[in-house]
């Protein structure tokens, strides 16, 4: 027996970012937004664990580990270890999320594969332990499971669903080279360190969540925000240039996504995104078109 469960990528429409913890972490005030772009995650009963990744042509996954390390390899053994079952399993991913492109695809394979594992295994696991769950694998992980558009707060696993009437397309320009999660927090704490940026305690971005409520997308636009944009830009300067170009392309909103270097651009209908898309295809640049928000993890195939 199998099951398919279907993630999408994530996109923060904010991302308010604190002075750094003892632990390490930074407390956020972040806006997530599920995006169309996917990995499908299938799990098969077998004697012990294995992960096999398979991609979409556009997308290098040389530096997904294929080992324990792997995310959905632990969050399948958390959930093991919650129900105190011994069992194991093969997890086939197919990616369509960009790898380390600040899309939090690998937090997404994590939560398909909770979902998967649930259905395979006959598990009834509650939402709220699911959540918990999710919430131990990594800080990106129960957005995932929950899809849509929600506020996060803590170190951003804690979720609130928030209401969105917008239904904006994204042009989304993902980089060759991908950037690490940590070395831009990182990044951000030197940067803080030396005074070049102030990392106030973040606040939830009413002017945001007004205009999602609202379904207004002008206000959306002069609403996006990320505060790692410096610190991304600070260690990869190439992405600043890129942005000057995808401004002349697409207007003057263009996002980072997450710690980068994914770049997005916001667009009101799909048709603007065809033409985005098309202007940037004359410049040789790759990119995808994704709807946002979309559903969470689901399940597509029972085999
Ligand atoms: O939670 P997760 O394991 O996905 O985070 C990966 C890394 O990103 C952390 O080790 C930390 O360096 C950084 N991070 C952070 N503050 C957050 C979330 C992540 O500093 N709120």
């Amino acid at each position: 027996m199998s099951v398919t469960v279907r993630a999408a990528a994530k996109i923060n429409l904010h991302l308010g970012v604190g002075p750094v913890h003892d632990d390490g972490y930074h407390p956020l005030a972040t806006v997530y937004q599920a995006i169309g772009l996917y990995d499908d995650v299938t799990v098969i009963e077998a004697p012990e664990w294995s992960v096999h990744t398979m991609a979409d042509a556009h997308i290098d996954v040389a530096s997904v580990p294929v080992g324990a390390t792997n995310l959905a390899l632990r969050a399948g053994a958390a959930l093991a270890a919650h129900h105190r079952v011994d069992r194991m399993a093969r997890v086939e991913i197919q990616k369509g999320i960009p790898v380390a492109g600040g899309l939090a695809g690998g937090s997404a394979d994590a939560a398909a594969t909770l979902v998967a594992l649930d259905r395979l295994w006959d598990l009834h696991t509650s939402d709220e332990d699911l959540l918990a769950i999710a919430a131990t694998l990594g800080s990106d992980v129960p957005f995932a499971l929950l899809g849509g558009t929600a506020l996060g707060t803590g170190r951003g696993e804690q979720v609130v669903p928030v209401p969105d009437a917008t239904a904006p397309w994204w042009v989304v320009v993902p980089h060759e080279i991908g950037l690490a999660t940590p070395a831009v927090y990182h990044h951000f704490d030197v940067l803080a360190e030396r005074g070049s940026i102030v990392a106030a305690d973040p606040v939830s971005p009413e002017a945001l969540l007004a205009a999602l409520a609202a379904g207004d997308h002008a206000a959306l636009a002069a609403a996006l925000h990320n505060d790692l944009t410096p610190a991304a830009y600070g260690l990869r300067p190439d992405l600043a240039e890129r942005e000057g170009v995808l401004r002349e392309v697409g207007g003057d909103v263009v996002l980072l996504s997450g710690s980068g270097p994914t770049q997005l651009l916001l667009r009101p209908d799909a048709d603007s995104a065809r033409a985005a898309a098309r202007a940037l295809t004359d410049l040789g640049i790759s990119h995808l078109l994704a709807p946002g928000p979309v559903a969470g993890c689901h399940v597509v195939s029972y085999a």
